[in-house]
Parts: C-alpha cells; sequence; structure tokens
C-alpha cells in the first residue's frame, strides 16, 4: 500500500481549478461498498473538451468536484471481490463506468448503464450528474467494477514505453473512432469532421485508419487546422465567409459528404462573419446540409439538458433550434450519446502496439506535472493545438 496521501484538480467555479490535498481513495462511494473495485496508482491523466464545459461555468457542476475521467494506472489494491485484475496490472480505464450487470451493459451500452448513477443512466468519474464518482486527475482513484471496466495491458515496460498513446484509449481515441464508425466511415469514404479540438483530430486519425478516401477537419482556429493538416487531414478554415458546402466542393468536386462527424458539441460557433458568436445548433443544421441523403451522422460532440450559460432561454434547457425537416426529407442517421468506449478500446490498443496509427503524433500529447494542470487548463482553454496529458507521480517525465 502507498502512502494515504492524495492531490488532485479541483473545480473552484467558472474560470477557477486549483490544485488540492484531497482524500485517499477508498473501495466505497458514501454508503455503497465497492469491494468489486480497485485502488489505481495513477499514471497518466488527461485533460478533455468536456471538462472545459463545466470549467466554463456552462454546466452546472458544483464547487469542490474533483475533475476527470481519462485515467491510466497500476493497481495498488484489490477488493475483497475482484477476481481476475490484479496487484500489478496497468490498466486502461474506460471513463464510463458501467456495472457490466445491468441490461444496457449487457447489450454492450456501457454509456447508458442502469446501475452507477441514481438520477439517469451513465455514469463518469469526476464529472456534472455522473453520479459523484470521485474524479481521476489525482495521485490514486478507486475504479469500481474493476473486472468488467479495466483493459490490462499485455506488458507493463511495454506499456509505459507507449504511455502517450495507450492514455488515449480512456476516452478521445474510441470516442474519435466511434464518431466516425457511427457515421458509416469505411474504405474509400468522403468524411467532413466538424471541429480540430483532440476529439476531432482523433476522428480524423480514426477515418484514415478506416480507410477513408478524403478527411476533411473544418474549425475557425488556425493552429488546430494546420496539426489536422500534419497528418494528410484536407482542412476548411471556418473564419472565412464561404459557404461549407462551396468549401468542400472545391476540394472533393461534390458540395456532399458521404459521413459527417461532429466533434464541437453545444458550444459551437457560428462560421464566417459569425466565427465569433455562438451558434449551439450550427453545426448539426450543418451536418444536414452536407451529409449527402442516406447518409450517417456521428455526434460525439457533447450536448446537455441544462445550460447556465447559454444566450437564450430554449438553450438554457437544451432546445436547440435545428432544421430537422431536412435530415428528415434526406433519410439521415444520427447518433448521439457517450462513447461506449470497451466496444472499441481492445482493438484500437493493438493498433497502437502494433504500429499501425500514430495517435499521439495527431492530437500533439503534451505531458505535465500535477501542479501545471490549472496552466494546462487555460491554454487548452485558449485554443493550444494539444492534448494536455498529466503525469501526477512524475512517473513518465522520468
Ligand atoms: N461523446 C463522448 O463520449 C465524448 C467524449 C469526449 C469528448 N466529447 C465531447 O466532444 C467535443 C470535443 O471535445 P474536444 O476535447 O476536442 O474539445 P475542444 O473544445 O478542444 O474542441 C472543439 C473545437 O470545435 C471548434 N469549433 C467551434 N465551433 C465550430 C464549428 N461551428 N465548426 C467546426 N468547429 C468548431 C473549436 O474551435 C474547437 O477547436 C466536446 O463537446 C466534448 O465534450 C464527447
Ligand atoms: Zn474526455
Ligand atoms: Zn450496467
Amino acid at each position: 500500500m502507498a502512502s494515504a496521501s492524495n492531490r488532485g484538480v479541483i473545480f473552484q467555479g467558472a474560470g477557477k481549478v486549483t490544485v488540492e490535498t484531497i482524500d485517499f481513495p477508498k473501495l466505497a462511494l458514501g454508503d455503497r461498498k465497492c469491494d468489486h473495485g480497485v485502488i489505481l496508482k495513477i499514471l497518466t491523466t488527461n485533460i478533455c473538451g468536456s471538462d472545459q464545459h463545466m470549467v466554463r461555468g456552462r454546466t452546472t457542476a458544483p464547487k469542490g468536484l474533483v475533475l476527470g475521467h481519462e485515467i491510466t494506472g497500476q493497481v495498488i489494491e484489490c477488493g475483497r471481490d475482484v477476481e481476475f485484475i490484479c496487484e500489478g496490472d496497468v490498466v486502461s480505464v474506460p471513463f464510463n463506468i458501467a456495472c457490466g450487470r445491468c441490461r444496457n451493459c449487457k447489450e454492450g451500452k456501457t454509456g447508458i448503464c442502469l446501475n452507477v448513477n441514481p438520477a439517469r443512466p451513465g455514469a463518469a468519474y469526476g464529472y456534472v450528474d455522473m453520479g459523484g464518482w470521485v474524479g481521476g486527475q489525482a495521485e490514486y482513484v478507486m475504479v469500481p467494477y474493476a473486472d468488467f471496466n479495466l483493459l490490462k495491458f499485455p506488458d507493463r515496460e511495454q506499456a509505459v514505453e507507449k504511455i502517450t498513446d495507450l492514455t488515449l484509449l480512456s476516452d478521445i481515441f474510441p470516442t474519435g473512432y466511434h464518431g466516425c464508425v457511427t457515421a458509416g466511415v469505411g474504405p474509400g469514404s468522403i468524411v467532413y469532421i466538424a471541429g480540430a479540438g483532440p476529439v476531432g483530430l482523433a476522428a480524423a486519425a480514426s477515418a484514415r485508419l478506416l480507410g477513408a478516401a478524403c478527411v476533411i477537419v473544418g474549425d475557425m482556429i488556425p493552429e488546430r487546422l494546420r496539426q489536422a493538416r500534419s497528418f494528410g487531414c484536407e482542412v476548411v478554415d471556418l473564419r472565412m465567409d464561404v459557404k461549407l458546402s462551396d468549401m468542400v466542393a472545391e476540394i472533393t468536386g461534390s458540395p456532399e459528404v458521404d459521413a459527417f462527424v461532429d466533434c464541437v458539441g453545444f458550444e459551437a460557433h457560428g462560421c464566417g462573419h459569425d466565427h465569433g458568436h455562438e451558434q449551439p445548433a450550427t453545426v448539426l443544421n450543418s451536418a444536414m446540409d452536407l451529409t449527402r441523403a442516406g447518409g450517417e451522422i456521428g455526434i460525439p460532440g457533447l450536448y446537455v439538458t441544462e445550460d447556465p450559460g447559454a444566450q437564450d432561454n430554449a438553450a438554457k434547457m437544451g432546445s436547440l433550434s435545428l432544421r430537422f425537416g431536412l435530415g428528415w426529407a434526406k433519410s439521415h442517421s444520427f447518433h448521439t450519446g457517450q462513447c461506449p468506449v470497451m466496444r472499441y478500446n481492445r482493438a484500437l490498443m493493438q493498433a497502437i502496439l502494433f504500429n499501425r496509427v500514430e495517435i499521439a503524433k495527431a492530437v500533439n500529447v503534451q505531458v505535465i506535472s500535477l501542479d501545471d494542470a490549472p496552466k494546462g487548463y487555460a491554454d487548452f482553454d485558449g485554443g493550444a493545438a494539444k492534448k494536455f496529458v498529466i503525469d501526477p507521480h512524475g512517473l513518465v517525465a522520468a
């Protein structure tokens, strides 16, 4: 057992996070016993665009929340009911918390487990409305239902060597991949990815892994577009006052795409002369405009049921102004929700271990210390073309 001290990243209200001493994890959540859980010493834990929605004050997240849902670590203690995961295992933690026993888990829908959050289906570590599980931007964390949830890496030394890639298996690599799979991306597809943040870049790399013929990434941050171009994507700069379909036609010869992936979510900005203003429905509306009839639309970008920072009353309740008739007329399929990470993480781990994909390079991983987490949040919020990975024990740096 390690020493019983712990430190973590705390949400202190809109625009502020700090690093504080927090409780060492127990095999429990309040009164709920978690003998099926393990304690992890965290090897890496990433900052996500999903955290930014909370830190920007765009959710009802309470002050004092320990943040962090993208966790990779080493098991240092197993609960009494853990059978197959062992002390010393190096593991990736899917950000979805799932019981493995309910109807949805049995159907592989681990993003909407029915037993881990009394308020609604689905849970995650360190996230508003997601069941109250303690976050993992910390030195140590508890992971429940460990036999079901954890993905064990085959070899410890190899895992440490490839950690900047493997750390992306807890969320954004499977999430980007899921966005593409649910958009029907396959060999020869023409794909549009909205957003060149880490999820958009992971989706773009996934589209290439799936055999897409042409991957076009749209954003309004030049540094992020340069990052997309660095691994072979076409890009469109949405600050330009040109219709998206015209910019796409300029690249492919056609104003429509086979597959569209929304990697932006509800904090979307307008395009052209509107690029400084928020328009929460703009990406969904351009999805219906740009996607061919019969095409599919993957929507990993997050939409909320409550947005205290929204500009109008409808959007405050998550109601958006969609031209849904257009999507209906084109027989579009829409796929929403949390990515069920477990559906993809093992295969994507193999793609990393056998050098079939350079995902850390695609999203431009930068490793930082726990004490630098507040600066990481600020730089990420400023639009840095980086995925910040916290190394809380200095093990990666060493
Ligand atoms: N479904 C899931 O399981 C899941 C998992 C992880 C993240 N997410 C969500 O995915 C989204 C992206 O995450 P991220 O970490 O890349 O966040 P991010 O904030 O870094 O990236 C979003 C990008 O979208 C760009 N953008 C804004 N308006 C746009 C528009 N109209 N068209 C194109 N681009 C536009 C922004 O400039 C930014 O670069 C977030 O909403 C996050 O919450 C969902
Ligand atoms: Zn995430
Ligand atoms: Zn379940």
